[in-house]
């Protein structure tokens, strides 16, 4: 590791936390032990016990102050607490907490308008069903394409992660995250466009996109050539930011045009202009998506979920009845709603655009110096760095990255990891940080990285 890294502090922040008067530290960790899911796994050594937030603020209970440069893993759009949802939460929980879409309410036709709005004009994407997750969003997808073509086969690309459920999990292309499951029958995994490490070892542009012309081959040979789905993330994100070359979805979707499926484009990190010039992650791709699912970002932390279509595709679920207890619930519509006109009205996509540029060219000047740093990657604010051992073999360097995780939480920063290998950072910050806060996050990484 090299040194002569610069350093600058985290930028003043107004806001002042409430001093913590919770249980201690050791009390929650104890507790968690006892009486939480082992399953349910966290980050750090040390557990980091998070008691407040503030825009792309946190706070622990001891009051030291973290950049949050991983937005709740990719879920807080606008700013932890943000008042302007506070306050539109606060006015719907004292007037109507929850009745069911069995009754008429506003809000719900108001956040399906307002989506509608965001996409393509003429793209039909109009029609949507709320959910609480992108699990749940996911599932509808794949039901809905399953019932809409008649077909089953749906094909989904390795590193791909898309939710924890039974037929999630299937789709779900990175080992880490799948438990063995008869439910990944019918599930077939494509090649990502992975240009850093291409699974065929050829280089763009010259490779002709061969992994995504395979998709063709792969409906062939293990499909009756009839599918109901092809779905991916535009950007992988937990499968370390892989950001596939041009084309790569346009020919896939065109194959499957081809053999009868719907092309589902999973949102759930990439949407609500996190990738900066564009709002959703697949107009980078010129495709337009049968099916688009959403969640995370769409409610800056609600548990919040969505699925648009087009009304043809929708009218599918109608055969029988479908029900879902929570989606379109009024508070997370209200959620939905403030964060949306968040979006709009404060030009968070033109600061995800602006910052997010700066940003990754900061962190390619970086690579520059840093030896461990393989490859910079993703687009907006939704980047991811690849940490390796040695350039030409590139070795991912795990171990390394886990302790960069270590280093920078110690220093104010809180980034995340993914990846095959656990190798890549991830850092996607709330899309209200600002210059200032992305050069303390870079000059932190780089002292962490320079460190022996
Ligand atoms: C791309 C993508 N799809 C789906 C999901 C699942 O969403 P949830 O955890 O809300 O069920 C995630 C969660 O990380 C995700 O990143």
């Amino acid at each position: 590791m090299v040194t002569n890294s610069s350093s600058t502090s985290m930028p003043d922040c107004a806001h002042i936390p409430q001093p913590y008067d919770g249980p201690t530290r050791k009390e929650v960790l104890l507790q968690r032990r006892q009486y939480v899911s082992p399953g349910i796994f966290t980050f750090y050594k040390d557990p980091l016990l998070i008691v407040e937030g503030h825009m792309q603020y946190l706070w622990d209970e001891t009051g030291k102050r973290y950049l949050d440069g991983i937005g709740g893993i990719v879920t807080v759009s606008v700013g932890h607490c943000h008042p302007h949802i506070v306050e539109a939460v606060k006015n719907q929980i004292g007037k109507l907490f929850h009745t069911t879409t069995i009754y008429l309410h506003p809000h719900i036709g108001r956040l399906a308008k307002l989506l509608a709005e965001h996409f393509p004009t003429d793209s039909g994407l109009e029609v949507t069903y709320f959910t609480n997750s992108g699990t749940e969003s996911n599932e509808v997808a794949v039901l809905m394409a399953r019932l809409h073509t008649g077909h089953h086969d749906v094909i989904s690309l390795r590193n791909g992660y898309h939710g924890g459920s039974q037929v999630t999990m299937g789709l779900t292309g990175m080992g880490t995250w799948k438990f063995p499951l008869p439910q990944a029958a019918g599930v077939h995994h494509a090649m990502p466009g992975y240009c850093y490490r291409c699974p065929l070892g050829l280089e763009y542009p010259t490779c002709n996109v061969k992994c995504a012309q395979d998709v063709a081959q792969l409906i062939d040979y293990q499909t009756s050539g009839k599918i109901a789905a092809f779905i991916a993330e535009p950007i992988q994100g937990a499968g370390g930011v892989v950001d596939p070359p041009e084309s790569y979805f346009k020919i896939i979707q065109d194959i499957v045009h081809a053999h009868g499926g719907l092309f589902i484009a999973d949102e759930v990190q990439t949407g609500f202009g996190r990738t900066g010039t564009h709002f959703w992650g697949f107009e980078h791709d010129d495709v337009i998506p049968d099916i688009v699912t959403m969640a995370k970002g769409i409610g800056n932390g609600a548990p919040l979920g969505a699925v648009t279509t087009r009304m043809d595709i929708a009218q599918c679920l109608k055969q029988k009845l479908h029900f879902n207890t929570f989606g379109g619930n009024p508070v997370a519509m209200i959620q939905g709603l403030a964060t949306l006109e968040i979006i709009d009205r404060d030009r968070i996509q033109q600061n995800a655009t602006t910052v997010g540029a700066h940003l990754k060219q900061r962190l390619k000047d970086l690579q520059t110096r840093q030896p461990l740093i393989g490859d910079v990657r993703g687009r907006g604010l939704l980047l991811g760095v690849e940490l390796v051992r040695n350039p030409d073999t590139k070795e991912p360097a795990t171990t390394e990255a886990i302790e960069v995780l270590e280093r920078t939480r110690t220093a104010g920063l809180l980034i995340g990891r993914g990846g095959v290998y656990g190798n890549v950072l991830r850092v996607k910050p709330p899309m209200c940080v600002t210059i200032k806060d992305v050069d303390f996050l870079v000059d932190t990484l780089d002292a962490a990285l320079s460190l022996p």
